[in-house]
């Protein structure tokens, strides 16, 4: 079962990073579904681990769209992608000593970061990025 669905309402009105945002709700619903079947902590670290590598690929590409745009809040936005990524490697290092996270508290991460960070914060480079060509 899909815990996160995208939908339009998640549409940052540029093709590739919602193309990406709609896999990282997949890679987040895998890790939901691993740690609810109750899988052994190999299975949850690499679904932390694909979601930690698909993140930083979808992060850069993110932010080289922005600098190409000449994107005025890619600084600040840049500063929460590194925070992000910090947190997930956090729960990488964990999930690879075989210390069960909290499942809960993982997925509640995830969806704020998915839902505030895509709602409130790509969001606001829509317009500024379709000016500049890039949708
Ligand atoms: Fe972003
Ligand atoms: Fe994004």
């Amino acid at each position: 079962m899909a815990l996160f669905t995208w939908n339009d309402s998640y549409s940052v009105k540029v093709a590739m990073c919602d193309q990406q945002h709609k896999k990282l709700f997949e890679i987040i619903n895998e890790l939901a579904n691993a740690m609810r079947m109750g899988q052994g902590q190999e299975v949850v670290a690499k679904s932390v681990g694909d979601l930690l590598t698909y993140t930083q690929t979808h992060f850069r590409q993110e932010e080289a769209l922005m600098k190409k745009a000449n994107y005025p809040q890619l600084a600040p936005h840049q500063e929460m992608h590194r925070k992000f990524v910090a947190e997930v490697e956090a729960l990488h290092n964990q999930a690879k000593q075989g210390k069960a996270a909290n499942s809960i508290q993982v997925l509640n991460l995830l969806r704020d970061w998915l839902v505030n960070h895509i709602m409130k914060v790509d969001k606001q480079y829509s317009e500024p990025l379709n000016a500049a060509g890039i949708c």
